[in-house]
Order: structure tokens, then C-alpha cells, then sequence
């Protein structure tokens, strides 16, 4: 009995490590704005579809900026190609990205779903995004308000602006830090295509589970298996 707990205990962390190592997250580097409709088509429509079932192999990397200019390199003085709202706007983006990022990857990309739905960002509708998306929006405005977010807009400019090749239309999208033409033009017709070209367990070869459509399995069975050994316990 014991010695079929013990067996038991090793699967259920076999399968859980298992299911761990699956994972090689893909980044995902969109270069974009918030007011240029086509990058909001992609975030919304494309992206944040699947965002919730890929997530575990996606690293996504934000560069809110766009077809902008960084103008004096001293006082921080940025164009914006739709006016200064949009600049604002890509702030906002910026600082939510900078400050969470690492610690809430998930509530950054929700957050960014949430306000590129709502027609303007205006103060409340990001207010009410960041509450919806559980960010502390204190952090954010603050950010936005003072020094970091033109600081960190800038080196959004200058990512942009020294992409290779030059960027020619938004949203631009990097896999692993590369442009290929051919995959660019698959993620903003069919974004599920595109990250399922690039995945795959590197165990066995073959595509996640994801990829077809199915439900993730795998921490179902370990709980099913966890259930089954605290039962025989008894
Ligand atoms: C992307 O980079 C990660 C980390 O370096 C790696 O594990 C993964 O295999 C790469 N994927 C592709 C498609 O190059
Ligand atoms: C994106 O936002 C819309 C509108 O608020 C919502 O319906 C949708 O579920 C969100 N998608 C994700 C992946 O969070
Ligand atoms: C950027 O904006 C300028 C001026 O509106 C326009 O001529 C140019 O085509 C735009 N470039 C991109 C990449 O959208």
C-alpha cells in the first residue's frame, strides 16, 4: 500500500514536471501604437483570442511607439503621427508594460486587450482596465505622469526605429527577435498558425495540444492521480 502511495506521489510530480518542461516560450515582440487601427485589429481580434490558450509558450514583448518621433533627445519631445492623445496613450501602454511585466505577464497583456476594445483611452476607461485586470493603477499613472514614462517611451522609439529591416506598416511582429516576412503576414491573418508553426514539444516532436484545438490535459490528470492517492490513503 505504502509503496503504491510512493508510486502514486512520483507520477503525479512526474507528470506535473513533465508538463512543465513542455514549454519554450516563443517571444513575441509587436511593435506598434495604440491609436493605428491595424495594431488594434491584431490585439483584439487575432491575438487575444488564443492569448489565454498559449500563454504558456508565449513571452510577449510590447513596444508601444509606433510611426512616432522622438524628436529632442534632451526635453523627451515625441510626435505623434494621430496627435499627442496617441502619445499619451502609448505611454500608458509603456508604463503599465515596464512596471508589471516581469512580476504579471498575464495582467499586462489582459490590460492592453482591455483598453485597445474601448474606442478612445480616456483616463477612466484605463482606470477601469487596469481594476478589471488587477494592476494597481496608482503605479502606472505615476509613471505616466512623471520622468520614467518618457524615459521609457524613448527607448520604445529607438527599438523602433532601429529595427532591421526598417518598419514599413503596424503592427510589426518579431518571433525570437527575428523578422521573417512570411510570418509576419501568417500571425495578422491567422495567429494561432503562426505560433503553432514555431511550437513544438521538444520531447516527442509534435505539436501541443493546444494546436489542435483540444483542451490542456495534462494538470487534469495529475489531479485526477493526486485524488486517487489521497483516496487509497484512506
Ligand atoms: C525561441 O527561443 C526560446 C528560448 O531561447 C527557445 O526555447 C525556443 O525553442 C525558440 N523557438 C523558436 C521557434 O525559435
Ligand atoms: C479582451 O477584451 C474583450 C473586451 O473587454 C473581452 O471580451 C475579451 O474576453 C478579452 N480577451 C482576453 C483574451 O482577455
Ligand atoms: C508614417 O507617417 C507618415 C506621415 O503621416 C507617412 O507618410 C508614412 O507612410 C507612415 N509610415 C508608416 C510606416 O506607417
Amino acid at each position: 500500500m505504502k509503496s503504491l502511495q510512493i508510486l502514486l506521489l512520483l507520477c503525479t510530480f512526474g507528470v506535473f514536471f513533465s508538463a512543465q518542461e513542455t514549454f519554450n516560450p516563443v517571444k513575441i515582440s509587436v511593435y506598434y501604437s495604440v491609436y493605428c487601427d491595424n495594431c488594434r485589429a491584431f490585439f483584439t481580434a487575432k491575438f487575444g483570442p488564443y492569448y489565454e490558450r498559449f500563454k504558456s509558450w508565449i513571452d510577449l514583448d510590447l513596444i508601444p511607439f509606433g510611426n512616432s518621433t522622438h524628436k529632442d533627445e534632451g526635453n523627451f519631445e515625441f510626435v505623434c503621427e494621430n496627435g499627442p492623445d496617441e502619445c499619451v496613450a502609448n505611454k500608458w501602454h509603456t508604463c503599465a508594460n515596464w512596471i508589471y511585466k516581469a512580476r504579471f505577464p498575464e495582467e499586462v497583456a489582459n490590460f492592453v486587450n482591455c483598453t485597445l476594445w474601448r474606442d478612445n483611452m480616456f483616463f477612466d476607461d484605463i482606470a477601469d482596465c487596469a481594476k478589471k485586470c488587477r494592476l494597481d493603477f496608482l503605479p502606472i499613472q505615476h509613471c505616466v505622469n512623471e520622468i520614467e514614462g518618457s524615459i521609457h517611451l524613448a527607448a520604445n522609439a529607438a527599438r523602433t526605429s532601429e529595427h532591421v529591416p526598417e518598419i514599413t506598416s503596424y503592427p510589426t511582429i518579431d518571433f525570437n527577435g527575428t523578422f521573417d516576412q512570411d510570418l509576419q503576414d501568417l500571425a495578422v491573418l491567422d495567429f494561432k498558425a503562426a505560433i503553432c508553426s514555431l511550437i513544438k514539444n521538444p520531447d516527442t516532436g509534435a505539436k501541443p495540444d493546444e494546436c489542435n484545438g483540444a483542451l490542456m490535459m495534462v494538470p487534469f490528470y495529475s489531479v485526477i492521480i493526486s485524488a486517487l492517492g489521497l483516496l487509497l490513503r484512506v
